[in-house]
């Protein structure tokens, strides 16, 4: 059997869902408490936020993209022009830089501009969702990203689903119907309470809204990202690095756009907009997120989607006991028969899981 890349001497597939699993509960909690610890007046910029993501993952997708380069040794060994005035190592140094624009711009990398801007809606939609819902609901709540996933699966990739499987997907539905209803008689109160204190106070409809429009994206853009990796031999770093490129476009405009309606108006210069009330708390957020895009892309490389989902509903027990540890959660029992269905969904979906049909029509799709 071949043996598997490992750190430490742990198989980098399991170390990566491991690490999913941590990150994934970890951003929930970290990013909400960013969010309604301060006063509305004093909140962070979430556009910020979600363009820094992408500079940062940009980045050091980049330099890993960078590492792996190999290329050609008679190139630089020859030193034939346009490298014979250099020194080898400027000249090997040259080499790969051209060898990785070439493929960073190659002829197909505009087919990351799809999942680049779903992407953005996205990491725009959570912090929507993580402002107006308990970190534990919306972990919950955002388990029906399996749903479109699946749904978007069957459509683009063709894939097969078992009668288990659209089963368990039913469950998944019920269950998170049932945190909803729960969460919502629970708002109602909480609110009142937290409008009195002058805290920030949540709106879970708005929440529930952004969380279903994640779902949506989460799972276009994720059978989006596997098809254009599946069908073509790019680097995954290389393919990171060109989602990250797209992404700017889209993630500067909300700032431009912010900037053109409320900083023109104060007269305050770009930057000091850009970052305001930008503390440790949403660096933090940052940073968590950065990880997640990651580890995700490993998760994608080493293990599979089937591992992703288990990864990702370990994380919500994860989340539920630090929100009862940290935010005084409530844990109702409509609340816990709620998740335990998700979780025995996610359980039973994985049971049988059906082929990925990757013959699929390029030319229509691609
Ligand atoms: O919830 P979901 O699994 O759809 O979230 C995926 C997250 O990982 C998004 O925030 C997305 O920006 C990020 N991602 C990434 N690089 C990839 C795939 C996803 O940064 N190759």
């Amino acid at each position: 059997s071949q043996t598997l890349p490992s750190l430490w001497g742990i198989p980098l597939k399991y170390l990566s869902l491991v690490a999913l699993a941590v990150q994934n509960s970890a951003l929930t909690i970290i990013m909400h408490y960013s969010r309604v610890s301060t006063p509305p007046s004093r909140t962070y910029s979430a556009a910020t936020a979600v363009l820094m993501n992408e500079i940062l993952k940009g980045t050091i997708s980049l330099l890993i993209a960078f590492s792996r380069i190999e290329p050609s040794p008679s190139a630089y060994e020859v030193g034939q022009a346009p490298y014979a005035s250099q020194r080898p190592f400027a000249r090997r140094l040259l080499v790969r830089l051209r060898e990785l624009s070439r493929e960073i711009f190659s002829q197909d990398c505009w087919k990351l501009s799809i999942p680049a801007i779903l992407y953005v809606i996205q990491n725009n939609l959570q912090y929507v969702a993580a402002s107006n819902l308990e970190a534990a609901t919306f972990q919950v709540t955002y388990q029906m990203k399996i749903l479109t996933t699946a749904a978007f699966s069957v459509l683009l990739l063709r894939k097969k689903l078992s009668t288990t499987q659209w089963l368990s997907l039913l469950f998944l539905a019920v269950g998170v119907g049932i945190v909803q209803i729960q969460s919502g008689v629970d708002k109602s109160a909480s609110m009142a309470a937290s409008a009195t204190a002058g805290v920030h106070s949540m709106n879970p409809m708005k929440g529930f809204l952004a969380v279903f429009a994640a779902c949506f994206t989460s799972g276009l853009a994720g059978v989006y990202f596997e098809m254009v990796l599946k069908n073509s031999q790019a680097d995954l770093w290389v393919r990171n690095v060109q989602l990250s490129l797209f992404s700017l476009l889209p993630a500067f405009a909300p700032i431009i756009f912010d900037q053109h309606t409320t900083g023109a108006q104060i007269g305050k210069g770009l930057t000091s907009t850009l970052f305001e009330n930008f503390g440790a708390w949403a660096w933090a957020t940052v940073w968590v997120q950065v990880l997640g895009g990651l580890v995700t892309a490993m998760v994608i490389k080493y293990s599979d989607n089937i591992l992703k989902g288990f990864a990702t509903s370990l994380s919500i027990v994860i989340s539920f006991l630090a929100s009862v540890a940290l935010f005084d959660f409530q844990m109702t029992i409509t609340f816990v028969l709620g998740s335990v269905i998700v979780l025995i969904a996610t359980w039973l979906y994985n049971q049988h899981p059906a082929r990925i049909n990757l013959a699929i029509n390029k030319e229509s799709w691609m």
